[in-house]
């Protein structure tokens, strides 16, 4: 096979003229028998393309059980390797590897050991943002959608360093009154940056709407939501709850599965605080499928984790799994 060489994280080749995207990225899919796990945040056509969508727990979930020899994960670069921890044996293709996160970039190996040093004796609890480094110093990763069940899950007085999202970590000790629990100091660039006026606006003018919000948003945000969880949880309340209006405080790549399930609804995105009406996960929205379809084809590039960090990672992982 010719050598295949990355600009800015991604093959940057161009594809054969009038070529159908979809169509050949479903050949390639059947022949080599690969599967496309997709995060909600990404683009509507990846989104549509894909065999799974879900939020970080249920695209975990997904990888372990699947038979499929290749995982092609459109999301985040920490999101494909923990899928590859928990499917080791397989191949895990990444569209682009600079599908960073500020949450993950916020914490690495060596100051979460220096943070260690000074809380000893706490019990790590990492965010699943996070590196295969950091998994690997960690004792139990959560998700949003299971972090307040599993920190309930620890003694009443167990000593807690939590990491590195600070609003998660704000709203999982409020809700479950935990005393003593470090907080790291992190934040996403989308989460922790709606226009918290504008919300308040929003509500005004839609007096009948429901608020959701994602828990790695802000106080002045969670403060003004009806509903808070992750971005499955805000799914199911979108179609579950009788309301016919929405306002929603995530990443708006949700819409296109919100959409989906309850086309009479309407859903108001809020703005982030440069005034822009859509607060976009850039990093998500790299995907693409011209990517998806140069990845596939050329198998590459692929997620691999050194071993030593993979066999400690997979056991806060699977921790995480059996709480949860
Ligand atoms: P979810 O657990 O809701 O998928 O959140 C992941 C994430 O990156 C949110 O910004
Ligand atoms: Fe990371 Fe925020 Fe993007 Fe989620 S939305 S992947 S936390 S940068």
């Amino acid at each position: 096979m010719e050598k295949i060489t990355l600009k800015n994280g991604h093959i940057d080749m161009p594809v054969p003229e009038g070529i159908d995207l979809r169509q050949e990225i479903l050949k390639l899919k059947k022949e080599k028998n690969a599967v496309i796990l997709a995060h909600y945040y990404t683009t509507d056509e990846v989104q549509e393309i894909a065999d799974y969508t879900g939020d970080s727990l249920g695209l975990s979930q997904q990888a372990a059980k699947t038979d499929a020899d290749i995982i092609v994960f459109a999301g985040v670069h920490f999101m494909a390797e923990t899928a590859k921890v928990l499917s080791p044996s397989k191949k895990v293709l990444i569209p682009d590897l600079a599908t960073s996160c500020s949450l993950a970039d916020s914490i690495n190996e060596k100051t979460l050991s220096e943070f260690i040093k000074k809380y000893p004796e706490h019990t790590v609890i990492s965010y699943v943002n996070t590196t295969a480094e950091v998994k690997a110093l960690t004792d139990i990763v959560v998700t949003s959608s299971n972090a307040v069940k599993i920190v309930s899950q620890l003694p009443e007085d167990e000593k807690i360093i939590f990491g590195p999202d600070k609003n998660l970590g704000n709203y999982v000790k409020k809700i479950t009154g935990r005393k003593n629990m470090v907080i790291w100091d992190g934040g996403c660039h989308v989460h922790d940056h709606f226009d918290a006026q504008a919300l308040k606006k929003l509500k005004e003018e839609h007096p009948s709407a429901k608020v959701l919000a994602h828990p790695e948003c802000n106080e002045n945000i969670l403060s003004q939501a009806d509903f808070i969880g992750a971005t499955s949880f805000l799914l199911k309340k979108s179609y579950e709850e009788p309301d016919n209006e929405f306002i929603v405080a995530t990443e708006p790549g949700i819409f296109y599965e919100m959409k989906k399930r309850s086309p009479q609804k309407t859903f108001i995105p809020v703005p982030n605080e440069n005034g822009h009406p859509l607060n976009v996960c850039v990093n998500m929205k790299r995907n693409s499928l011209k990517k998806i379809y140069l990845t596939l084809k050329y198998e590459f590039p692929e997620v691999d984790i050194p071993k030593h960090l993979a066999d400690k990672a997979v056991v806060c992982i699977n921790r995480m799994m059996s709480m949860s």
